[in-house]
């Protein structure tokens, strides 16, 4: 036999030598929640092991993520119930809970870290969707994305490093740009969610923020089923200006994610969403596989698949079982 692929894998240092790639705690991204009027965290139960932040918790977490030397932190804004309206407004106020939040998290870590920023409405509006609504109930494309531009710029002047447009509207990166830019803001970078899908995999997410959401998101979310329109959406996002693109959710999309990963001139990021996250912490306790081992795997697979970047809920503790996995 003249070829024999196992030489290559008879020692731990024989397969340290010859291992392809090793996920860096720099390439993960913790998304975080924060809530308005909490004193202290709240679990959320479809999540285990992910809470519902105070602000003196989030600010606590901040200070975690950067001492892990983790690439950065994410912020969502969970209001208070009352607070909502047809147009998300108090996702916009400076007072809202996400820019207080963003502040808050920015006074703590400085440049220690990337300061991030969900830049969407849906946590915010009392209908649970992405954008406001035209008089018959449909999704208002462009009044949507000057809402976008608002919300990036009060985001930006709170302190975020780099907004994140999730909303799939046609067009929001280059307003978002626009408006940065006019508003001084021209460092602030945009990692653009591009080729998102309506998926059924955001489940616990909508718990974790409280969401109100009526009917569905496949006007403006993409079909599974579509896998040139996430290079189309991907390509749209980088001619406007996207100074990263992502894929979402990451491990059930990895041949998006190759695809992007293939063209793009940018970084590219992926989210191993909520329910990525909850099926395999409920596998887990039921003791049917291997937490750990099972969570590296994940995310040595999206980093594989072309991800230079990875939101996910484990970016805290993956370092540690990552490493094991090396071993
Ligand atoms: C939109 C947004 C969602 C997620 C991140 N940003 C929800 C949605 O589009 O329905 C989902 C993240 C996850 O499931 O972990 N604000």
């Amino acid at each position: 036999m003249l070829i024999r692929p196992r030489r290559a894998r008879t020692t731990p240092a024989m397969r340290r030598l010859t291992r392809e790639l090793e996920v860096r705690p720099s390439q993960l991204i913790l998304p975080a929640f924060v809530r308005d009027g909490l004193t202290e965290p709240v679990d959320i139960p479809s999540m285990p092991g992910v809470q519902q932040h105070s602000l003196d918790s989030l600010a606590a977490l901040a200070s975690a993520v950067a001492d892990a030397g983790l690439g950065g932190i994410m912020l969502f804004g969970v209001p208070d119930e009352a607070d909502k309206d047809a147009t998300g407004s108090c996702g916009i106020r400076a007072d809202g809970i996400l820019n207080r939040g963003l502040a808050r998290v920015r006074a703590e870590v400085g440049d220690a870290t990337v300061v991030m920023a969900d830049t969407c409405l849906d946590e915010f509006t009392d209908h649970g969707h992405c954008g406001v609504l035209t008089s018959d109930g449909r999704i208002d494309n462009d009044a949507t994305v000057e809402r976008y531009v608002q919300m990036a710029v009060s985001q930006a002047d709170a302190g975020a490093h780099v907004v994140g447009p999730s909303g799939m509207m046609d067009g929001q990166v280059a307003a978002i740009r626009a408006g940065l830019d006019d508003a001084g803001h021209t460092d602030v970078s945009i990692l653009a969610y591009s080729a998102k899908y309506a998926s059924a995999f955001f489940g616990p997410f909508r718990d974790a923020v409280g969401s109100s959401l009526q009917g569905d998101r496949r006007t403006y979310q993409q079909d599974p089923a579509n896998r040139r329109e996430g290079v189309r959406e991907t390509e749209l996002d980088i001619a406007e200006g996207a100074d990263t693109v992502m894929v979402k959710p990451a491990g059930y999309y990895l041949d998006v994610l190759a695809d992007v990963a293939a063209l793009s001139p940018v970084p590219v990021a992926a989210y191993q969403v909520s329910g990525e996250y909850a099926m395999i912490e409920a596998a887990a306790e039921r003791g049917w596989v291997d937490r750990e081992r099972i969570i590296a795997e994940s995310l040595t697979s999206i980093v594989r698949a072309g991800a230079d970047m990875v939101l996910t809920y484990w970016a805290l503790s993956a370092p540690a079982y990552l490493a094991a996995s090396y071993e």
